[in-house]
């Protein structure tokens, strides 16, 4: 049973600070230069089974949507108008120091709040067409879209303009995890009402990618 749930065009407010669990900031500094990481990047489906760190999953949701200018609250990927329209959301099995379930990323304060409690992996691979990455990954991230937070602005662009920038959020997570050591993969290939319930998103919040996250060896 979802635990919170919000609207599309506004997540679920954090009902207090203490439902919320604060990242540890990300990593600004990696071992690898961008065009090693460009380099280096492969879709990677087999993980060693070792868990996520909070700084590798700080790090992953930074790079897909945290903020990069906290002055005008501009965010790592780029965004038609600013308007930003992407949701990511995660699916816990396997990160030291927190407990398994599906989370919301708020890039304000870079902090997550649990929405559904529980392991969710097994049926999140169910969902895409039992892709064993997404059984095996200690947490997926999910890259979803609200195209009415674009439609005023750019009508029936909306819908165009979110794909892309899922693309560019996707991007930026495999190149993080390139840079920290994991394998990432970006999965299309998932039913959308499933996913959507599993994760507890609220209607109008499409799923657009499923990003399995794991440790390689
Ligand atoms: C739109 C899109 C959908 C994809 N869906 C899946 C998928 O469902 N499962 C999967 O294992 N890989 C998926 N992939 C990853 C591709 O298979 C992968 O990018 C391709 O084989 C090239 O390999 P590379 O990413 O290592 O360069 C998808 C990639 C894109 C761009």
């Amino acid at each position: 049973m979802p635990l919170c749930t919000g609207v599309a065009d506004d997540p679920a407010p954090v009902a207090s600070l203490s439902d919320a669990i604060t990242l540890p900031p990300p990593d600004l500094e990696g071992p690898l230069s961008l065009e090693e990481a460009i380099a280096a990047r492969r879709s990677i489906r087999s993980y060693t089974g070792e868990p996520l760190s909070t700084a590798d999953l700080s790090s992953l949701l930074w790079a897909a949507q945290g903020i990069t200018d906290a002055n005008r609250g501009y965010r790592a990927a780029p965004s038609a108008g600013a308007h930003y329209p992407l949701e990511v959301t995660v699916a816990i099995g396997d990160v030291e120091g927190i407990a398994p379930g599906t989370y919301r990323y708020y890039p304000d304060g870079h902090r997550i709040t649990l929405i559904t409690v529980g392991d969710h992996r097994a049926a999140l691979s169910v969902a895409a067409t039992g892709q064993q990455s997404i059984a095996d990954a200690p947490a997926t991230l999910v890259i979803s879209g609200v195209y009415d937070r674009l439609r005023v602005r750019y009508g029936d662009r909306a819908e165009r303009y979110t794909l892309l920038e899922a693309g560019h959020a996707s991007q930026n997570c495999y190149l993080i995890a390139t840079s920290r050591g994991l394998g990432t993969v970006a999965v299309g290939a998932f039913d959308e009402g499933e996913v959507q319930e599993i994760m507890g998103l609220p209607a109008g919040e499409v799923p657009l990618y499923l990003m399995p996250v794991g440790r390689i060896g």
